[in-house]
């Protein structure tokens, strides 16, 4: 059974988690209007990835009989300056979802919740990932920027990301048994 703080900030975080898909939906859209399919690809696939991370917080409230609490996450921003200033939003959001988790991983050992804290450890490591991600195209933006050129290449470059479901969600997999 989840203790009332952990099942409380967890909510939190699951509701975090759809805010970042919204996001990054958001942008793809606003990827789409600037005619650069490839970015808004790259960003559709983040917005899946965001999903993915609810649900597994989704199914760890249930899994420890918690409540599970979907609350208002409000408008996500709907216009950036550039792809570079889109991806420098991208990089400081995912800061800020590191800085969430480890305040979580803090709350779970004071609390001596082992199993949260084991239940964590993957979105510490999943935040590394995130953010060295967020880095590498940031960059890529940059050197790319004030050059139509190069722009393109970087769009078809992005064309191909494709979304890797993390392990299955236990309660989807029990559903297709
Ligand atoms: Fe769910 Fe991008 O962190």
């Amino acid at each position: 059974m989840l203790n009332e703080k952990i099942e409380h900030a967890f909510n939190a975080q699951l509701n975090a988690e759809r805010y970042s898909s919204d996001l990054y939906l958001s942008m793809a859209a606003w990827f789409y209007s600037q005619n650069l399919p490839g970015f808004a690809n790259w960003m559709r696939v983040q917005a899946k990835e965001e999903d993915a991370h609810a649900n597994k917080f989704f199914d760890y409230i249930l899994a420890r009989g918690g409540k599970v609490i979907l609350s208002e996450i409000g408008a996500p921003p709907g216009r950036w300056d550039s792809p570079t200033a889109a991806f420098e939003n991208v990089l400081s959001h995912e800061r800020k979802v590191t800085g969430l988790i480890h305040d979580l991983v803090d709350l779970a050992a004071a609390e001596k919740d082992h199993s949260a804290s084991s239940f964590l450890r993957w979105f510490v490591d999943e935040q590394v990932e995130e953010e060295e991600s967020a880095e590498r195209v940031l960059s890529q933006a940059r050197m790319a920027s004030g050059s139509p050129a190069a722009l393109l290449m970087l769009d078809r470059e992005f064309s191909t990301r494709t979304f890797t479901p993390p392990a299955q969600a236990r309660r989807e997999t029990q559903a297709q048994e």
